[in-house]
């Protein structure tokens, strides 16, 4: 539970709060690059402020204010030109500095535009994703975190933007207990209210909910803490019938990355292809831009297939007739967060033993903002060139993924999918569980998977 200031101190990102100045330390995807190829400018709406991103002519990036400061219309609906933007009304022309080159309407030889500057802010591209800083200067580097980078994987990504405070998808990174019930036994309902379970019992009988009730009879509880480390830090879990050096509490799992990010490496067994990121970005106080960001990482004799961009789909919140669409992973947590309210009143909560590594994130939270305002440097803000390359692959659990976390009693729930799917008659492939289904480039995906299943059944032969 939090007293009603602190719930709007961790949520309320416009500028001049305290969470939206710790914010505006960072670099924050803003867009698909890719959708740049099909409209040129667009308005984007971050950390509270309404701004128009465009590519110009000349291929540089800019990051200005929506309005025109003329007579205040939409640069949304500007025009991009050789270099800058023009506002489609008059023809005022800005550049990426917000600079006023031209005012094409007013007579020459007078400085009236030399007087005029409009908001602008630094943007790069990087891996796919266009991103923005909108704080204060000097701008620090932008972290090329390791799946924006990685010169042999297979990208694309989903997102969807959600009516909810980010803080609420940011508190299910910790919150690793959630799978058992959001998606499985939901899962299993939904599937059951659409008449899409098989007659097979055993794809029936939902084996997460089962392990755990069964676990907790036997007197088995699992345990959270957080194993903090330079960037954030990684999960620790541990059911009370395990030795304490078992690595899924000894190093921990999926790292949280500050302000953010969420790593997941690849899963256990030879189809699980898949690392990823997880990240909302705070678009405004009720509104999140969420995004997965897939990377298919595959054995370095097979080929990747070429990429000029990196593709984006929106997955669905809702069914066209308004229902949540409640079949597929990302969209069951979607809908848990979005259901928790625009701002979930954290008053009225009641926070239990699971909940320990949500705490853990307020609280690491809850300090970086206090050292902001303190007038110190919060944490993962880069300013040294060597720092910067995929910077979470020097910590020790970015790389674990799905099977120490096996070991554990809600670990047995992240084999979910399998419950449902390995024995179903459906013959429904792995990675139409969750989100990918959404992925432009399914089919490549569906191709690689078969190409490292073929991979591995021929070095099994060898065996
Ligand atoms: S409103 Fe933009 S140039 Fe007039
Ligand atoms: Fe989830």
């Amino acid at each position: 539970m939090l007293t009603r200031e602190m719930n709007e101190r961790l949520t309320r990102v416009g500028p001049g709060t305290p969470c939206g100045e710790l914010l505006r330390r960072y670099w924050h995807p803003i867009y698909p690059e890719a959708r740049l190829a099909d409209n040129p400018v667009a308005k984007v709406r971050i950390l509270c402020e309404d701004l128009v991103l465009f590519r110009d002519r000349g291929g540089g990036l800019g990051l200005v204010q929506e309005r025109c400061p003329h007579r205040m219309t939409s640069l949304a609906v500007g025009i991009p030109e050789a270099e800058g933007i023009r506002c489609c009304y008059h023809g005022w022309l800005f550049n990426a500095e917000g600079k006023c080159l031209e005012q094409p309407l007013e007579p020459g030889g007078t400085s009236f535009k030399d007087k005029v500057s409009i908001k602008a802010y630094p943007v790069q591209a990087l891996g796919g994703l266009v991103w923005a800083y909108l704080g204060p200067k000097p701008a620090p580097l932008l972290p090329r975190w390791d799946l924006f980078v990685r010169p042999h994987g297979f990208r694309q990504m989903v997102g969807h933007q959600l009516p909810c405070n980010w803080l609420q998808c940011m508190e299910n990174r910790g919150d690793l207990g959630h799978a058992v019930y959001l998606h499985g036994r939901l899962f299993q309902y939904a599937l059951e209210r659409e008449g899409r379970l098989t007659d097979d019992p055993k794809a029936r009988y939902n084996a997460m909910v089962k392990t755990q009730a069964e676990a907790l009879a036997r007197g088995v509880t699992t345990k959270y803490r957080p194993i903090y480390n330079k960037y954030g830090f990684t999960k620790g879990m541990l059911n009370s019938d395990q030795s304490e050096d078992t690595r899924s509490w000894s190093v921990g799992v999926n790292p949280i990355l500050f302000p953010y990010l969420l790593a997941f490496g690849p899963e256990a067994g030879d189809k699980r292809i898949r690392k990823s990121y997880q990240f909302g970005v705070p678009v405004d106080d009720t509104h999140t831009w969420h995004v997965n960001y897939f990377c298919y990482v595959v054995p370095e004799e097979i080929a990747i297939p070429h990429q000029d961009s990196v593709p984006y789909a929106e997955v669905p919140l809702q069914k066209p007739n308004g229902e949540y669409r409640l079949d597929y992973v990302l969209g069951q947590d979607m809908v848990a967060w979005a259901e928790q309210g625009e701002i979930t009143d954290r008053t009225q909560e009641h926070l239990g033993a699971s909940d320990a590594l949500v705490v853990a994130y307020r609280n690491l939270l809850r300090e970086q903002i206090d050292l902001v305002e303190a007038g110190q440097e919060p944490m993962n803000v880069f300013r040294d060139a060597a720092e910067i390359d995929s910077p979470e692959l020097r910590i020790a659990g970015n790389d674990t993924g799905g099977a120490p976390m096996r070991a554990t009693m809600l670990g047995a729930s992240i084999g979910y999918r399998e419950n449902y799917h390995k024995l179903s008659k459906g013959g429904w492939p792995y990675i139409d569980d969750d989100a990918d289904r959404f992925c432009p480039d399914r089919e490549v995906i569906l191709e690689l998977f078969r190409k490292v299943e073929d991979l591995n059944a021929r070095q099994k032969e060898k065996v």
